[in-house]
């Protein structure tokens, strides 16, 4: 049982880089936590931070309601999981998975208990006698996650585990893990830049930019309610469609919602669009003559790059599509599915 507390928390490097600028995140008991961001935002920072790799510049990072900061990492019962794996070459999968133990003084009967009953769970069973270089990616990233699980830490952290991974083998592994988060129930840091994954893996998703936390909540809230505009182009592929409102208006719109006065931009996902709709359904909504100009079709949808009212925009169909590129197209979003934000960038 662990709870994560970060209150305020600070990092500014020995040259001066300010990498975290006052981040806090309260972490629930066995809940699975991810920090996503464009790269340099200051994920990996926070977490080494939450490891006790970095020194805290100020604020306060608490385990289970004890202040950290001063704590070491060996102390923490921490336990993290890299991208790189960081396994050695030299040493069988068991040894790999035992090393940590040993260094800890534990006994040998317990040792062998302990990694043999986390093989079986991420079916590893079969390969320890093998050095990493004989195992495929999968496995060594799941060597590299028995190696954590095998000291039942508290805490486990992780810092863009599948980004060496093929993309199929990416989608396994995120299930997997998301499986084994449920399954021990330990508390968790996630860090990644890949908004899939972090939409699919967090009970509590942080957005990151700059240092700072954009946006904190539920997956689906924060898709469905992006606080900003960054959140917005950020959370969801492809990105919402942001268009600029020159006062109050859409150039070449055929019909406008009532947009808050404080406005700048309006924002449409992909999916929300509907394409030649008409009639009733338009009411409050916006309507637009889109020219497309390029066609995507993957396959269960497809994807129209759209010029519209002076913009870019992308719309998302179902399956296959008549649709070519020059064709005129009216595309309607119905007034729930709008999104404003104002000048700064932040919802209204
Ligand atoms: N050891 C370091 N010394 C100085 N600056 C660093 C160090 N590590 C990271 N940074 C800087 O801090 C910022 C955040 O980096 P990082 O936490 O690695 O971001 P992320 O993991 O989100 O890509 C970046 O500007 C990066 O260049
Ligand atoms: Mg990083």
């Amino acid at each position: 049982m662990a709870t994560v507390d970060l209150k305020d928390v600070k990092k500014v490097y020995p040259g001066g880089v300010e990498a975290v600028k006052g981040v806090s995140i309260a972490i629930p008991d066995k809940q699975l936590c991810v920090l996503v961001g464009p790269s340099g935002c200051g994920k990996s920072t926070l977490l080494r931070m939450i490891a006790g790799l970095e020194t805290i510049s100020a604020g306060t990072c608490s385990i289970d309601g004890k202040v950290v900061n001063a704590i070491g990492p060996t102390e923490r019962d921490i336990a993290m999981v890299f991208q790189n794996y960081a396994l050695y070459p030299h040493m069988k999968v068991y040894d790999n998975m035992a090393y940590g133990l040993r260094n800890r003084g534990m006994p040998k009967d317990e040792i062998d208990k302990r990694v043999r009953a986390t093989a079986q769970t991420l079916e590893l069973a079969h390969l320890l006698e093998r050095r990493p270089r004989e195992l495929s990616g999968g496995q060594r990233q799941r060597v590299a996650m028995g190696r954590a699980i095998v000291r039942s830490p508290k805490v486990f952290l992780f810092d863009e585990p599948l980004s060496n991974l093929d993309a199929k083998l990416r989608g396994q592994m995120r299930v997997e893990i998301k499986n084994l988060q449920r399954q021990l129930g330990v508390t968790s840091v996630y860090v990644t830049h890949d908004q899939l994954e972090a939409m699919t893996l967090a009970d509590v998703l942080v957005v990151m930019n700059a240092g700072l936390v954009e946006q904190l909540g539920a997956p689906l809230d924060i898709y469905e309610k992006p606080a900003s505009t960054f959140v917005a182009s950020f959370i969801g592929a492809p990105p919402m469609n942001l268009l600029p409102l020159r006062s109050g208006q859409l150039e070449g719109a055929v019909s406008l919602p009532a947009i808050p006065t404080n406005a700048a931009t309006i924002g449409f996902r992909p999916e929300d669009c509907e394409v030649g709709a008409d009639g009733a359904a338009a009411e409050g909504g916006l309507r637009l003559m889109a020219r497309v100009q390029g066609v995507e079709p993957v396959g269960a949808e497809s994807f129209l790059y759209c010029e519209a009212a002076g913009g870019r925009i992308v719309v998302r169909v179902p399956g296959r599509t008549a649709v070519a590129v020059g064709d005129q197209l009216p595309v309607l979003t119905r007034r729930e599915k709008l999104h404003f934000f104002g000048g700064d960038g932040k919802r209204v």
